[in-house]
């Protein structure tokens, strides 16, 4: 049986506790602010989806917050002098890749240059000095790494130069290259150290930011 109780101490208690119930109600329909967790993006720019490159890019990444985005399932036109460009997902891409904390570039070497999805892709880039300066201005700083595969036993050298001009060009900070001949290990350790920790460093520390104190 429910005993009303009609003392002023009992009264001041369930007022307290209306109060109390007010404010959890108030707090519970407050929209929550989050911060979104960005993840690192390989953009894998090979013309098959699970050949040499779509496997060394694998390893490269193994066990890592970094999304792969595979040029062949994008449209991407070519670089248009009018900027002549019918929805397609340059920009979306350039969006995520602002706020990534490492891009990768994967591209095979054909004819001792970037494949030809990575070319389109790259000459996009143009657009972001010219009709999309805001977007391309938050370019500067970002952290790029280059990934290539190739059948010559050594990393092709007009590529990598190609890659590491492109990054001071735009301001772009060059986290490394790392090379693999055709389906074989990687031609050296240090530089895929260095991105994987990169990768892992910079994930913690957007966790830790995300991550609301707690008192
Ligand atoms: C069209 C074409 C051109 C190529 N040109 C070169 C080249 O110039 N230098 C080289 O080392 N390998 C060359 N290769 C070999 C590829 O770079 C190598 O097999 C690469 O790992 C393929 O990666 P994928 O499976 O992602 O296409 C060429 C292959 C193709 C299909």
């Amino acid at each position: 049986m429910r005993v009303r109780c009609s003392s002023w101490l009992c009264s001041r208690r369930n007022s307290a506790a209306r109060i109390k119930e007010r404010k959890d109600s108030i707090a519970l329909k407050r929209p929550v602010r989050q911060k979104i967790m960005n993840h690192s993006i390989a953009i894998l720019g090979s013309a098959r989806s699970d050949g040499n490159t779509a496997r060394a890019l694998n390893r490269l990444i193994q066990g890592l917050p970094c999304e792969t985005i595979d040029l062949n399932q994008q449209k991407i036109a070519h670089f248009s002098y009018n900027q002549d460009y019918e929805n397609d997902d340059f920009i979306n891409i350039v969006e995520r890749i602002v706020d990534a904390p490492v891009t990768i570039l994967a591209t095979p070497v054909y004819w001792y240059s970037y494949s030809a999805p990575m070319k389109v892709f790259i000459d996009r880039f143009t657009d972001l000095l010219f009709s999309q300066k805001p977007l391309g201005r938050k370019l500067r700083g970002c952290k790029f790494a280059f990934l290539s595969t190739g059948n010559s036993p050594h990393p092709n050298e007009t590529i990598s130069q190609a890659f590491s001009s492109f990054c001071d060009y735009l301001g772009i900070k060059n986290l490394g290259m790392v090379y693999a001949c055709a389906d074989g290990p990687f031609y050296e350790e240090p530089p895929v150290l260095n991105i994987r920790n990169y990768i892992r460093d910079a994930a913690e520390s957007e966790k830790r930011a995300v991550l609301p104190n707690r008192r």
